[in-house]
Order: structure tokens, then sequence, then C-alpha cells
């Protein structure tokens, strides 16, 4: 199973892909963490991708491409939900075909709507576990013990570098631009469903859980 979580920065894509990944066992990939892993890393692709996202740009296409088509070979028939992939209409057709060498295709392509102002609020708000990876915010979601990771323990946090309001601004414009145009694109294949994405997690969980159980019903 394939499964697309669309949606601006800061929609919750991460947020359901980490639920997703441990309520059913799906595989979450997600380009953003590809590349941050990169970046830290210091390798040829992390310095290249590095003052890119941090101007809010994409990285070039052929570059996604080629790493999104090694890790789908990598995971043999595991079912796998893209986290930030497509952006582009150029990497959505890419990705169609290299689903089809393999035999597959897509399940569902879920779109998370949320409106500008919310996503400069919680992006500029959220911080995430250094251990762990467990991601917070400032104004929705703390931890129980403020200042201890509540999945690890751990007590430090980071900020991610392109989460400032003027980066933010720009993501946006380059989302409407050249990726919101994939909502037709899987509009017009008959994928696309969409959910409240202003919702609580816990709101949002549910309405992905519904679409999901449904069409697997569906499919018998
Ligand atoms: P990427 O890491 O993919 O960033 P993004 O798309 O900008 O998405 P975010 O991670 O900001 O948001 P999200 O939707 O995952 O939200 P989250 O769950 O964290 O990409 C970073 C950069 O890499 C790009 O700008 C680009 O340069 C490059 N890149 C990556 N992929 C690429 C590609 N395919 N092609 C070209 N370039 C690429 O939630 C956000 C916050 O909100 C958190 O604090 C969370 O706790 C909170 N939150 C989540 N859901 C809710 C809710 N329902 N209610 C209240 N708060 C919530």
């Amino acid at each position: 199973m394939s499964i697309i979580l669309l949606g601006p920065p800061g929609a919750g894509k991460g947020t359901q892909a980490k639920i997703l990944e441990k309520k059913r066992g799906y595989v979450q990939l997600s380009t953003g963490d590809m590349l941050r892993n990169a970046v830290s890393e210091g390798s040829d692709l992390g310095n290249k991708a590095k003052e890119i996202m941090n101007k809010g740009e994409f990285v070039p296409d052929e570059i996604m491409v080629g790493i999104i088509s090694e890790k789908i070979k990598s995971l043999g028939k595991a079912n796998f939900i893209l986290d930030g992939f497509p952006r582009t209409e150029g990497q959505a057709v890419a990705l169609e075909k290299l689903l089809k060498i393999r035999s597959r295709s897509l399940f569902a392509v879920i779109e998370l709507k949320v409106d500008d102002d919310l996503l400069i609020e919680r992006v500029t708000g959220r911080f995430t576990c250094s251990e762990c990876g467990a991601v917070y915010n400032d104004s929705f979601k703390v931890p129980k013990n403020l200042g201890v990771c509540d999945f690890c323990g751990n007590t430090h946090f980071s900020r991610r570098s392109d989460d400032s309001r003027e980066v933010m601004e720009n993501r946006l414009g380059v989302y409407h631009k050249h990726t919101a145009p994939l909502l037709e694109f899987y509009e017009n294949r008959g994928l696309l469903r969409s959910v409240d994405g202003m919702s609580s997690s816990e709101e949002v969980e549910i309405q992905i859980s519904g679409i999901l159980d449904d069409k697997i019903a569906a499919k018998g």
C-alpha cells in the first residue's frame, strides 16, 4: 500500500505519518528528514541541500526522485507513507513511473487542509526532542513535564533553522505555486481525499483512519 500525505508546511504530515507508522506498521518516507540527515552528516547532498532548505526553496527534482526511488526499491513490498514527496508535477509523474516499474500503484492521496495563518503559528512554535525526534509545539503540544521528553525522558530539544517566520512565508509561497496544483492532478486520477487538518491531532488521525479503512473494505 502506498499513501501520500499532501499538504503545506506545518499541516501535520509528519505527525500523522508517525502515528500511522506506530499504529499500522506503515513505513514513513519523509524527504525532509532524509535531507536533514544528509545535512547533519555533511555529505555532498547535505551541503547542496542546506542552503536551499534554509531559503525555503525546493531541492531539484532529479535529486529528490533519485533519493525516493532508492528508498522505495529497498522497501520491497512493505506499505509506506510519503511525507513531503511529491512536491512538483515532475516528481508526481516520476513517482507514477517508478511505482509502475515495481508493479505497484498509489492507494490514496490524503490532503491535510489548514489555513496559512495557523500554519505559521504551528511551524514557528515547533520543537523536537534531540534524542528520539518526538515533535512538540509551544502553543499546541508541550511535554507533560516541561523540559522533559514524554517518550524518552531526554531534556534536550532543537528547532529547525527553516522554521523562522520569514523562511516559512517563502515555503508557503513555494507550496502554493508548485505543490498545490498536485491536488487537481490527484483529483483527476480519483485518488484525492481531504481531511480537516485544523482539528486536533487526534481528530485528524480518526479522519485519516476512516478514509483508509473505507478504502481497504471497498477493495475487499
Ligand atoms: P519538510 O521537512 O518536508 O517540511 P515541510 O513540508 O515544510 O513540512 P513540515 O515538516 O514543516 O510540516 P508537517 O506537515 O510535517 O507538520 P508537522 O507534523 O511537523 O521539508 C523541508 C525542506 O526540505 C523543504 O522546504 C525543501 O527545501 C526540502 N524538501 C523536502 N522534500 C522535498 C521534495 N520532495 N522536493 C524538493 N525539496 C524538498 O507539524 C508541525 C507543527 O504543528 C508541530 O509542532 C506539531 O506538533 C503541530 N501540529 C501538527 N498537527 C497538529 C494539529 N492537528 N493541531 C495542532 N498542532 C499540530
